[in-house]
């Protein structure tokens, strides 16, 4: 047989192959046969200088075509099996919205918490346990609480690092669940400790970690010769109350205009370190906002990320998942 009959035979077989793949797990490793390191058209091209010199250049520009030939077969046939596969997918999990509504699953008792609200749930009984009361505050908040009495007046750079939603008449949906701080001091009197978990809101860069709408959890004891040793404290025997284990963390310095000295304390997770629970002594400034006197009270708050806290205990790879409301993800934790 002749070079051009080889290739012709070459070119319609391979053609045929790649028509006839019936899934993209097929044509994957037909690729492999025919355009893999050992495949037969890079075979064939590989052979090309065994070809006496006066035919080479034509056979070359024939192989050429060839392979470009069978790469664009290749690829409409990549696109046809794919929309074949997503139409078998979206059959396969169409909801036909006209039905009513089986509210069978939960009545049968599979329904469950929320994996948010049960680490939440923990928390608040870890909290009670050292003498804690759990409180509550507004998710429209006013700027003079979210922001002014924490010390972070209207000009102040740190404003950047939490823009928001705004309403027209001047409110915002909270940024971080330390507004409640300045309600809890408005209305107690120290001593006091608290803790306040709640939704929070950001204009945010949406990514595995990074959601817009997400939980917080804030804490803040006032008493007589708070220290950096109680944060401490506190913060270690949370995580050991939620893990079950000591988690390995770090503390870092930390800047927040309503505490000082601020710090970060990140978690291990994943293989890397993951920011959780920045906290720090109340600045002196936040409780003469509150009417108490710095010199003779002195507290700590933290301001624990509750989502990532339930990424971390569940394995979560994806913050996006907490509110996907996908009952795929909602059934694991039944
Ligand atoms: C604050 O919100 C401060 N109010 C925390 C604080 C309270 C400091 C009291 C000192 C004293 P920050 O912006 O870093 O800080 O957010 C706190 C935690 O919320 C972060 O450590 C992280 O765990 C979580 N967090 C922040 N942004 C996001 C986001 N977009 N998505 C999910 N979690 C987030």
């Amino acid at each position: 047989m002749s070079e051009a009959q080889d290739l012709t035979q070459l070119r319609n077989s391979s053609l045929a192959a790649v028509s006839a793949a019936a899934n993209l797990a097929a044509l994957e490793e037909l690729r492999i046969q025919l355009l893999g390191k050992k495949g037969s058209i890079t075979l064939a091209l590989k052979t090309l200088k065994d070809i006496p010199a006066e035919n080479r250049k034509s056979v070359g520009a024939e192989l050429n075509q060839l392979k470009n030939s069978v790469e664009a077969a290749f690829a409409s046939r990549e696109k046809v099996l794919s929309l074949s596969q997503l139409g078998e997918r979206l059959a396969r999990e169409a909801i036909d919205v006209t039905l009513p509504v089986d509210s069978r699953p939960l009545t049968r008792g599979a329904g469950s918490l929320h994996p948010l609200t049960r680490v939440q749930q923990e928390l608040e009984l870890i909290f009670r346990g050292l003498g804690f009361t759990v409180v509550d505050g507004p998710e429209v908040e006013t700027d003079y609480c979210n922001f002014e009495a924490l010390n972070v007046p209207a000009t102040h750079p740190a404003r950047d690092m939490q823009d928001t939603f705004w309403t027209s008449g001047g409110d915002l949906l909270r940024t971080h669940t330390s507004s409640i701080q300045v309600r809890a001091l408005q209305s107690m009197k120290p001593p006091l400790r608290i803790v306040a978990p709640g939704r929070v809101y950001r204009y945010e860069r949406m990514d595995a970690s990074h959601e817009h709408t997400f939980y917080q959890m804030e804490g803040m004891m006032i008493d007589k010769k708070v220290t950096v040793g109680h944060v401490i404290y506190f913060m270690r025997t949370l995580l050991r109350e939620i893990f079950g284990f000591e988690a390995k963390i770090r503390l870092r310095p930390g800047y927040f205009p309503f505490v000082e000295p601020g710090f970060e304390l990140d978690i291990w997770f994943k293989n890397r370190w993951l920011e959780l629970l920045p906290c720090g002594l109340i600045h002196p400034r936040v409780l003469e906002f509150g009417g108490i006197d710095p010199n003779e009270w002195q507290g700590f708050a933290f301001g624990l990320g509750l989502s990532r806290l339930v990424m971390s205990r569940f394995k979560i790879d994806d913050i996006r998942h907490l509110q996907g409301g996908d009952l795929r993800f909602l059934t694991q934790f039944s």
